[in-house]
C-alpha cells in the first residue's frame, strides 16, 4: 500500500465531485478506456463524477491530501441486492496493492448494504484488474473481448455497522472541513488579487512629455 501510515480512506460526497473528476482525468488514456469500457471526454468524466456521487457509494483513498484511488459501488434494485463495482488508481500509485485494498473495502460495504455478490466487467487485456479480481477469489469468465468476474460478498455482520456509521460520519466531517478550507483559500486568493485589479483599472494613462 502507498505510504501505509499516511494514506487514509473516506467516503466521497457530492461536493467532492471536482476532486473525484480530477482523479479520473489523471488516469492514462488506456486506463480511462479500461475504466469506462470506451472513450470518455473530460466533460463526460465531470458529469460521471457528479452523477456517481449523487447515486452510488464512492469511497476514496487520500495521500497527502490528494485522491489517489477510489471505488464506486452501485446496488441495483433489480434484481434486489445485485451490486457492481468499478475501481480507479492513480497511475503513479499503481501496483502497490491499492486496487486490492479498494475491492476488499467494496466487499465489506456491499455486505452491510445487503448485496450477496459483486459483478465486475473488464476488458480482456486489463491484466491488472484481472489480477485484482483473482486476488478477491473471483473466478474469471471470458466472453468475447470482455471478462466477467463475480466476487463473493461475506454475509452481513451487524457488529460492523456502528464502525461503518462512524466512518461515514468522520468522512462527512473531513469532507466538509476540506471543502470549507478550499473555499476559504479561494476567497483569500480573490481578495489578494482585488487590489491589483483595482490598481490596473484606475491606473492613469501615462502622458508622454517631450
Ligand atoms: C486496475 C487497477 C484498479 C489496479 O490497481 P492497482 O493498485 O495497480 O492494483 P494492485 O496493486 O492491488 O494489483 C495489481 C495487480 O495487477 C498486476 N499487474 C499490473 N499490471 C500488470 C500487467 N501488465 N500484467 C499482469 N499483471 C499486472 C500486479 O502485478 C498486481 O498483481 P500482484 O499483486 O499479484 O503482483 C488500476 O490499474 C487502474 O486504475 N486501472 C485503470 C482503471 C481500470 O482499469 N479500472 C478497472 C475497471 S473495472
Amino acid at each position: 500500500m502507498p505510504g501505509t501510515t499516511r494514506a487514509y480512506y473516506r467516503r466521497l460526497f457530492p461536493w467532492d465531485a471536482d476532486r473525484y473528476a480530477a482523479h479520473l482525468k489523471a488516469l492514462t488514456p488506456q486506463g480511462r478506456r479500461w475504466r469506462f469500457c470506451g472513450t470518455m471526454s473530460d466533460g463526460a468524466l465531470e458529469e460521471h463524477a457528479a452523477r456517481a456521487l449523487d447515486t452510488g457509494h464512492v469511497e476514496g483513498c487520500f495521500l497527502d491530501g490528494k485522491l489517489i484511488g477510489a471505488f464506486e459501488l452501485f446496488i441495483d434494485p433489480e434484481p434486489p441486492g445485485h451490486a457492481q463495482v468499478a475501481l480507479s488508481v492513480d497511475p503513479a500509485q499503481a501496483g502497490q496493492g491499492l486496487g486490492t485494498e479498494l475491492i476488499a473495502r467494496a466487499r465489506r460495504r456491499a455486505s452491510l448494504l445487503g448485496a450477496p455478490e459483486i459483478d465486475l466487467t473488464m476488458a480482456g487485456d486489463n491484466l491488472a484488474m484481472i489480477a485484482v479480481a483473482r486476488h478477491a477469489g473471483a473466478p474469471i469468465v471470458r466472453s468475447g473481448p470482455e471478462v466477467g468476474a463475480t466476487v463473493a460478498v461475506p454475509p452481513p455482520d451487524l457488529s460492523r455497522l456502528p464502525a461503518a456509521i462512524a466512518l461515514d460520519e468522520a468522512s462527512l466531517v473531513q469532507s466538509l472541513s476540506a471543502a470549507m478550507l478550499r473555499a476559504g483559500r479561494a476567497a483569500v486568493a480573490r481578495a489578494m488579487a482585488r487590489p491589483a485589479m483595482l490598481r490596473a483599472a484606475f491606473a492613469r494613462p501615462r502622458i508622454r512629455t517631450a
